[in-house]
């Protein structure tokens, strides 16, 4: 991948706001391939609700092999009311876990961080906020919402469900390795979150994580039950440098950690599958989004904050694309127009989406 300049970027942009969004990192990328010279091939495609609608299928097989054979993959939001209904045999999030798993990105990196500008726009107490710079590595394939069984039955005259927490210790191994290697380019600190009192899979998950935690001396490992984790969030998430957790426990977690950033239109993600050797340099299989969802409230509306979108588009460039200049200039021209008090509503601001995307691109 030497001085590779052509690129090509599968685009997802789903339901609700997520065409919206991923419009404007779309210009943003338009305008960093220029001054770059890089060529960004974009090729979009259906995936969620409206694939549902035009093909009955929230994934075709003909989406899942585009996004296979792309350099990357950028989606905006999936789900709605529209597609809602609980006995209905597809549903847009299906078609999003079933791509997560289809790619094979195992690792959800979400990064947390507080600006300045921004520290007002959260419920907690400034005090608390200063200094919050967290990535939680959410393992994605695997555990709650993978294993198997996954059913439901009539048993004995009852209505019957199941769901598995299940890990295979190389599936515990790969994200853990990912979190220490992140962790090394930190602050050199890992939070392994599980619930080792109760389940057998976070007892496999404890004992994995401290063989590789004496691998790595230099890195501080603690483990950490997900309760006392989730209530450390608030009290004092500037603890937190990296942590590492299973499937749902981080999807609950990230959710919380949003509230610190003020809004969870402002934080990206990047969902990572293996890489060659020399981890973690290597350009990997990834897919990036926001956080947030398809926001069906605000849709059509062109108030959505671009923000988390066009800074998961920064962590694609970093990645998969392995041009970190063009993505710390993102970054910065992100974090430049924020100190500018350049605000979109959910941050109580009158910008719209594409203002808002019209200041970074200034910046760049
Ligand atoms: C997320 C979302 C998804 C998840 C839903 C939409 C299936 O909440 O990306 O965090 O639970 O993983
Ligand atoms: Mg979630």
């Amino acid at each position: 991948m030497e001085n590779k300049l052509d690129f090509n970027i599968t685009l997802l942009p789903g339901d609700g706001i997520g065409p919206e969004v991923v419009a404007e990192a779309v210009r943003v990328l338009d305008v960093i391939a220029s001054k770059h010279k890089h060529s960004f091939k974009f090729n979009e495609r259906l995936m969620g609700g409206c694939s549902i609608d035009k093909y009955g299928s929230s994934l075709t097989d003909e989406t899942l092999a585009d996004c296979k054979s792309a350099d990357a993959v950028l989606l905006g939001a999936v789900g709605g009311p529209k597609w809602d209904d609980p006995t209905a045999k597809d549903r847009p999030e299906r078609g999003l876990l079933a791509l997560r798993k289809g790619l094979g990105v195992f690792a959800n990196l979400r990064p947390v961080k507080v600006h300045p500008a921004l520290i007002d726009s959260s419920p907690l107490k400034p005090e608390k906020l200063k200094g919050v710079d967290i990535i939680v590595m959410r393992e994605l394939t695997g555990g709650l919402y993978f294993g198997q069984p996954k059913m439901r039955e009539m048993r004995d005259g009852k209505e019957y469900a199941v769901d598995t927490l299940e890990y295979y210790d190389y599936e515990i191994k790969r994200i853990v390795d990912l979190a220490f290697s992140l962790a090394k380019g930190r602050r050199k600190k890992v939070t392994s979150v599980d619930k080792a009192n109760v389940l057998e899979s976070s007892r496999l998950w404890r004992q994995i994580t401290t063989k590789i935690g004496k691998e790595n001396a230099d890195i501080e490992l603690e483990h950490m039950l997900v309760d006392t984790a989730s209530m450390k969030l608030i009290t004092g998430p500037a603890f937190f440098d990296v942590i590492v957790t299973e499937n749902m426990f981080g999807d609950i977690l990230t959710d919380e950690a949003s509230v610190l950033a003020g809004s969870m239109g402002m934080l990206p993600s990047a969902s990572l599958g293996e890489s060659g050797p020399g981890l973690p340099h290597e350009p990997r299989m990834g897919l990036y989004e926001p956080i947030h969802g398809s926001a069906p409230d605000i849709a059509g509306k062109g108030i959505a904050n671009p923000v988390g979108t066009i800074l998961s588009s920064a962590m694609l460039l970093r990645y998969s694309l392995k041009l970190e200049t063009e993505a710390v200039a993102i970054e910065k021209a992100v974090d430049e127009v924020i100190t500018a008090g350049a605000r979109t509503a959910d941050l109580g601001g009158k910008l719209t989406t594409r203002q808002m995307a019209d200041e970074i691109i200034k910046k760049l």
